[in-house]
């Protein structure tokens, strides 16, 4: 599969490439490359708006997308999938439309966050609390830093109008209960919005068995354009939400007195749309199908990182220790872990991570935008390994030698 993905092919500083940063962004195959020549080549044309052939051309594309992504989550309808900018605007656009919406938050009213959650779900839902006085809650994590889900349950109540969780954390790879937070959530009446930006790459996903009632992701971190992002909701609950931005292609009809507002997903996706993005997407997705879908790719996954995290183990490095956080329990495609000299002493992530990349491997280190959960796991940050679909035992080989050459030199 590597061989379909151009910028793997490359040396780093003489090295091969070895790419285990992909919970940050996937690489391209060439299919997603080709296709944003492709549509810039033959279709471009603004959609929705003209009769002409080129612009029919880029609207149906468009709109196929769409029901790919749709199929892709197991959407029930199309109008339930908004396109976005990524993750972080999705999020942003739900909470800026719940706060618009009236009568659907008192002060004093409660949001729930889990201590899981990248900072894009945490600082919009503060902004919101701001603005709305309501007051968000973090649901804390047990020793072996999952979820506290007996705490969960004791922080829902009456009070509680929204709940929005991580499916898969982005620092430790670990899959939360988001089937039993819904359900909970839905027994006191609250809305619920799944982060899946580090699942939908890995794990199967059906809106509807889930019964969340929004999910965001990006397309990025799954072989796709960077700066295009799935809102899915409920289609009553969308249409029941006011706009989050105005403009263009949002509209029925406009008056310089009033406005009236397009249907859905229009009415969310002010402005010309991304769909030379959505066009890449649409293929990314067909490639995703074409390796077996996310269900055979998840088992890969599972495999690899299972494999991942008994290598980090099991090496030598030269009487420095390892810390494997949130070990032994099930993750998606991530792990993090630091190293500790024989004083116990942390060996910043910072410097392994620059040792590493001299080998030509890529990591990500630091906070991964994950600063609450890193204070407490008591470091300053950790090197962060995340695999993909193409992703071998060869990497994982070539992370372990590259970690024991650092540690050796760091010791
Ligand atoms: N959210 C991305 C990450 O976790 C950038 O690395």
């Amino acid at each position: 599969m590597k061989n379909d993905f151009p910028i793997l092919k490359q040396t780093i500083y003489g090295k091969p490439l070895v790419y285990l940063d992909n919970a940050a962004t996937t690489q391209k195959p060439q299919c997603v490359i080709e296709s944003i020549n492709y549509a810039y080549s033959h279709f471009n044309a603004n959609i929705h708006r003209g009769v002409h052939y080129l612009s029919r051309v880029a609207t149906e594309e468009h709109e196929k997308a769409r029901k790919a992504v749709a199929e892709f989550i197991s959407a029930k309808s199309e109008k339930e999938i908004i396109f976005s900018k990524g993750t972080t605007d999705s999020i942003n656009m739900l909470a800026w439309s719940l706060s618009e919406k009236e009568n659907f938050l008192q002060e004093g009213d409660e949001i729930i966050i889990s201590s899981h959650e990248h900072h894009s779900n945490i600082v919009p839902w503060q902004m919101l609390c701001k603005r709305k006085k309501t007051i968000l809650k973090v649901i804390p994590i047990i020793d072996d830093l999952s979820l506290d889900i007996e705490a969960y349950k004791n922080m829902l109540s009456h009070r509680t109008k929204f709940v929005s969780i991580a499916h898969v954390s982005n620092l430790l790879g670990l899959i939360n209960p988001v089937e039993e937070i819904i359900r909970l959530a839905h027994e006191v009446g609250a809305l619920v919005c799944v982060d899946a930006a580090q699942s939908a790459p890995h794990i199967p996903i059906n809106v509807q068995a889930l019964n969340c009632d929004f999910l965001v992701f990006s397309a990025h971190k799954m072989y796709g354009p960077t700066g295009l992002g799935i809102l899915y909701g409920k289609e009553d609950l969308l249409n029941d939400l006011p706009p989050a931005e105005g403009g263009g292609e949002m509209i029925d009809h406009v008056t310089f007195e009033e406005t009236t507002y397009n249907t859905l997903p229009y009415k969310f996706e002010a402005g010309t749309p991304d769909f030379i993005g959505t066009y890449a997407f649409h293929s990314a997705i067909d490639y995703i199908n074409q390796n077996g879908k996310i269900a055979q790719i998840s088992k890969h996954e599972a495999m690899l990182t299972e494999k991942l995290e008994q290598s980090l183990l099991e090496g030598n490095y030269s009487g420095a220790s390892i810390k494997i956080y949130a070990n032994d329990l099930h993750k998606a495609g991530v792990i993090s872990f630091n190293l500790f000299n024989k004083d116990s002493k942390l060996i910043h992530p910072y410097d392994v991570g620059m040792l590493l990349d001299r080998q030509g491997v890529a990591v990500r280190t630091g906070h991964h935008c994950a600063e609450p959960l890193t204070h407490l796991l008591g470091v300053p940050g950790t090197v962060r390994a995340s695999i993909a679909m193409y992703s071998d035992e060869d990497d994982i080989y070539s992370l372990i030698k590259a970690i024991e050459k650092a540690a050796a030199m760091l010791i």
